[in-house]
This record gives C-alpha cells, sequence and structure tokens, in this order.
C-alpha cells in the first residue's frame, strides 16, 4: 500500500482559519458532554448520598477494568428536550471493557428525575438494545428507576417502538443466547422491574435495590396496605423468598463486583477473524483535520487528506482511483483492522455510484469492514443524467449498501443530503455505528434548497392561474421560515439529541473511536456466507 502524499499547506491562511474554527466547534462539544456528565442539583445529589448509593459514573468506574476505554453512546441524546435537564435521556450507555471483554452498558442516573425513562430514554434502550444483537455484545442494565416518566406516558408506552419492545427485545436477546446480566441498585418500579425479570441473571442490593410492579405509594392507593419499599420488593423478598433474584450484594460496590465475576465466567466470545495487522498510527497528525475540513459545506476538499490521518501509517491502496472520481473507494487499516473506505469527493455520478457497488461487493465478499465518510449533497440530478440511468445507478449503490452482511460504519463529516445519505449508509441503512462531526449538517436538502423549491412550485401555481409570481415580500415570507427549521434541525446538536446519530465526534478522535467500534462488531459472526444482494437493476 502506498502512503497518501499530502498537498495540505499547514501554514496557510485557510488551514489556520479553518483549524480554529473546527478546535472552537470542538471545544464547545467537549463542554456539552461535560454539562451533561455533571449537571445534576444539589437536591439529587445529596438524595444520592443520604440512601448511601453511588453515582452512575461511579458505578461505572467500578465496574469497568481499570484504564480501559468507554464508548459512549448518544452522551447527548435528549439535549434541550423536556427541560433541558435530561441529560443523556437520563441513562449513562455505551461500549466497556469488563473482565477483558467488551460489553454493552445502559445504567440510569438516579440524579435525573429518579432515573425515570423518558421517551428518549425509551429510544435509546432500544438503540443499546440493536446494537447488542447487531454485535453479540453481552448487555449489563444497571437499574435504578422509577419507571415510566408518568407525565409522558403516551409516548412511551403504547407503540411498537416503545417501552413494550424493550422487554420483547430482552426475550429475543435471550433466545440468541447473548447474556443479559442486570444490577438491582435502586428502585425497579413497574416497567422497570421487567428488566430484572427478563434478564439472565439478577444481582440485587440489599437496602436499596427493590423490585415490584407497583411501588408502596400504588399499593398504598389500590389496596390500603402499607409497606415499605423493602418489605415489598428488597433484596431479602427476592432472594429468599420469590426467587426473582439470583445474586445478594451488600452494597452498590458488591453488586458490580459481583458482576464482573459473572462476566468473568461467561464462555470466551468467539471474535471473527479478519486478518489483524500491527497497528500503527498515521504518519500525519489526525488534527490536522481540523485545519482540512473548510469552513463551510459548499467548499469541496480532497478527503483523501483525511483519510490520509486516520488510517495506519497513512497507506491507502486506492480502488479505480481515476474512474468516478467524485467517490473515493480504497483498503487500509485503522488500529491494525482491515477496512475498505468509501469517502466523497463530490457529487455522486452514475460512474462513482458503480463504482461504489462494485467496491462494496468485493469487501462483503471477502469480509473487510466498510466505512463510509459521508459529506454528500445528493446523487447528480438533470436532464442528461437520467438519460444516462442515474437513478437505476443509484438504485445498485443502495442495493448493495443495504444488503452487505459486513460490519457498516458511517462517519458524517459534513453535509449528509437526500439519497446521499441513503448511498453512504445513513441510518436506516444500518450501519453497526454512526457518528456525526460537530461541522455535520443533514436533512432532505439544504434550507436554501428546500425553500427554493418551494417558491418554485407556488409560481408555477401562480402562473398556471395567470397571475404574476409571487412579490418579493411573499418570497422572503415562505424561504425565512423554511431556511430558519434547516438550520435548527438540521445541525448535529439536533441530530444527536434526537438521536439519529451515536454520538458527536471530535474528527481527531475518529479513528480511535473506529478501532474500538470495529474490535466491538467482531464479537458477531461475520455472515458473509450468506453474501448475496437482491436483483440489481441493469
Ligand atoms: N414520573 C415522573 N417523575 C417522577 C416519577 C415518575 N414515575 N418518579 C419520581 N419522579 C420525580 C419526583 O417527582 C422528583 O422530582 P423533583 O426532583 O422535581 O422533585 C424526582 O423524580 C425524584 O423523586 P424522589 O421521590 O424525590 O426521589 P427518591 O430517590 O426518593 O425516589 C423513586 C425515586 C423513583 C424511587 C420514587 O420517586 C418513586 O417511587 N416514584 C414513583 C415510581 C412509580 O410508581 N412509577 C410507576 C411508573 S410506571
Amino acid at each position: 500500500m502506498e502512503v497518501i502524499e499530502t498537498k495540505i499547506d499547514t501554514s496557510s491562511q485557510e488551514y489556520r482559519e479553518n483549524y480554529q474554527a473546527m478546535e472552537a466547534m470542538v471545544e464547545d462539544l467537549r463542554k456539552e458532554v461535560e454539562l451533561a456528565r455533571n449537571d445534576r442539583s444539589e437536591k439529587a445529589r445529596a438524595r444520592l448520598d443520604q440512601q448511601n448509593k453511588l453515582t452512575v459514573r461511579k458505578r461505572l468506574e467500578l465496574l469497568f477494568d481499570r484504564n480501559t476505554p468507554f464508548l459512549e453512546i448518544a452522551p447527548l441524546a435528549a439535549r434541550g428536550m423536556y427541560d433541558k435537564k435530561v441529560h443523556s435521556a437520563g441513562v449513562v450507555s455505551g461500549i466497556g471493557i469488563v473482565e477483558g471483554r467488551e460489553a454493552i452498558i445502559h445504567a440510569n442516573d438516579a440524579m435525573i428525575k429518579g432515573g425515570t425513562i423518558y421517551p428518549m430514554g425509551v429510544k435509546k434502550g432500544l438503540r443499546i438494545q440493536t446494537i447488542a444483537m447487531e454485535n453479540h455484545l453481552p448487555i449489563i442494565n444497571l437499574v435504578d428507576s422509577g419507571g415510566a416518566y408518568l407525565p409522558l406516558q403516551s409516548e412511551i408506552f403504547p407503540d411498537a417502538d416503545d417501552g413494550g419492545r424493550i422487554f420483547y427485545n430482552q426475550a429475543v436477546i435471550s433466545k440468541m443466547g447473548i447474556p443479559q446480566i442486570c444490577g438491582v441498585m435502586g428502585l425497579c418500579t413497574a416497567g422497570a422491574a421487567y428488566i430484572p425479570a427478563m434478564s439472565d441473571e439478577v444481582v440485587h442490593v440489599k437496602g436499596t435495590g427493590a423490585i415490584f410492579l407497583g411501588g408502596p405509594p400504588l399499593v398504598l392507593a389500590a389496596t390500603g396496605e402499607e409497606v415499605t419499599a423493602d418489605e415489598l420488593g428488597g433484596a431479602n423478598v427476592h432472594c429468599r423468598e420469590s426467587g426473582v433474584s439470583d445474586y445478594f450484594a451488600e452494597d452498590d460496590a458488591h453488586c458490580l463486583e459481583i458482576i464482573r465475576q459473572i462476566v468473568k465466567n461467561l464462555p470466551p466470545p468467539q471474535k471473527a477473524d479478519i486478518g489483524i495487522r500491527e497497528p500503527k498510527p498515521p504518519i500525519y497528525d489526525p488534527k490536522e483535520i481540523y485545519g482540512i475540513v473548510p469552513r463551510s459545506l459548499d467548499i469541496t476538499y480532497d478527503v483523501r487528506e483525511v483519510i490520509a490521518r486516520m488510517v495506519d501509517g497513512s497507506e491507502f491502496l486506492e480502488f479505480k482511483e481515476r474512474y468516478g472520481p467524485t467517490l473515493v473507494c480504497g483498503w487500509a487499516y485503522i488500529h491494525g483492522y482491515p477496512v475498505g473506505i468509501l469517502g466523497n469527493n463530490g457529487v455522486l455520478f452514475s460512474e462513482s455510484s458503480l463504482k461504489a457497488t462494485q467496491f462494496i461487493q468485493l469487501c462483503d465478499k471477502r469480509g473487510i469492514p466498510l466505512v463510509f465518510l459521508q459529506n454528500i449533497t445528493g446523487y447528480i440530478v438533470g436532464k442528461e443524467y437520467e438519460r444516462i440511468g442515474i437513478t437505476k445507478d443509484g438504485h445498485k449503490m443502495v442495493n448493495a449498501v443495504a444488503t452487505a452482511t459486513v460490519p457498516k460504519f458511517t462517519v458524517i463529516t459534513g453535509a449528509s443530503f437526500g439519497a446521499g445519505n441513503y448511498g453512504m449508509c445513513g441510518r436506516a441503512y444500518s450501519p453497526r455505528f454512526l457518528w456525526m462531526w460537530p461541522n455535520a449538517q443533514i436533512g432532505v436538502m439544504g434550507g436554501e434548497q428546500a425553500a427554493g423549491v418551494m417558491i418554485t412550485v407556488k409560481n408555477d401555481q401562480l402562473a398556471r392561474e395567470g397571475k404574476p409570481p409571487l412579490p418579493e415580500e411573499m418570497v422572503r415570507q415562505i424561504r425565512e421560515p423554511i431556511v430558519a427549521a434547516a438550520e435548527r434541525e438540521g445541525n448535529a446538536y439536533y441530530s444527536t439529541a434526537n438521536m439519529w446519530d451515536d454520538g458527536i465526534l471530535d474528527p481527531a478522535k475518529t479513528r480511535d473511536v473506529l478501532g474500538l467500534a470495529i474490535s466491538a462488531a467482531l464479537n458477531a459472526p461475520l455472515r458473509h456466507d450468506v453474501y448475496g444482494y437482491g436483483t440489481f437493476r441493469m
């Protein structure tokens, strides 16, 4: 493989201005994540101390092996929603290392409204289960929750992808043979009671942990019976009498130690063998990506410069370099794992779509994970391109992306618009993980373009009626709200708050995150033995 030769002038004014702009965005991101971690009321902190419970972060610290990375999923979920205080959707989730093994953790934060489950908390729970199922990762649930956040119950309960789906999935995950371990570290009320109930093994903390379908207030209201939480569903009840729980823990630390022992006892994972090499860092500093990525999405740049700062030794074997040049495809290694990379270098044409389709098939056949660096305004439009068949060539690419069986990973590094989002493995195409860079934008199309379409539609209508086109003032009235909505709802923070992605990344850390994610994905068999596609429209 050849080393990519950079053409970037790190002393140029443009580079410096880009660098400063991205650095500021990364600093904002750091502050946002810190706020999500630490912004808790004094009252909630005092209540936790009084109950002798550890904070959710301390629990994770004790659960994980020392000095190992934690790949947090969606730390900014629900940002700006509800009362703007339901940080991370009230639950800390991610992939960590327990007794040398990758596991996915989902832990309620009791300092956020008693760990109750908001609609976005349900969405996050479902996402975590999807990750567990796709990557065959054991799930560890640390439950400390008042169940459904009752004022929003209609958004949590009735539909197919609401709360009930979590327990349905638990049954499916159990059938798949993926271990599910639950620590009962606070109340597991109502819906939350089913999380331990549907788990394989339950560790129950004395004094603070309790499981019941209806809590003491409900029991009092329904039956007039006065009981404490401990009498109703404490560790003694469930470890000695009901048999709901399997292990008795003296306190939080003991509970986490027992969970570690359970994980240690699991049969070792059979990780897929994809031919790993000795990892080596890129020869160019990944932080230089800051200066490479332009400040405006309208300005193009060579994605090879980003690849050069992401892959081992900056080495890249480019496939069909001279054909379909608006999509760069090629092979490289990331932290020693072989990958096939597809990165946009402009709008997608028929040639670039055909090239992508062939490249995806090759990677899929060979069992090489796919990495999509998505920065795409869409497929080319126009009479000439329709005649050549851009729609059917785009279809081939979308078809291949949808049905490729190797693990797929997507990083939205800039624009994510229209069908380009589909072809470059957007969320609906089931990449194992999808992240955004802080500068990224997502939508059917940009705000100006959407406004332009709406104004044209209106003017065409008026023309049909024999009326003059919209006056300037009316054009403004149509354009402004559409552009404002696209800006508000098309940015990376809005996306991550809604969990359209798994988090916003510091571009310089993308390589490390990809390494962790690929490693986690290899817990599941590669399945390229079931290689095959639908019918390609020729
Ligand atoms: N829905 C909405 N808010 C809830 C809630 C629920 N199910 N349960 C608790 N809260 C809120 C409380 O109003 C309080 O809000 P505040 O901080 O604005 O005052 C906050 O969560 C903490 O509750 P508090 O009771 O002070 O804390 P705690 O640590 O002593 O107990 C619970 C937490 C969750 C164990 C306890 O509040 C409880 O038992 N809640 C009811 C659980 C229930 O019956 N759920 C049925 C759901 S299907």
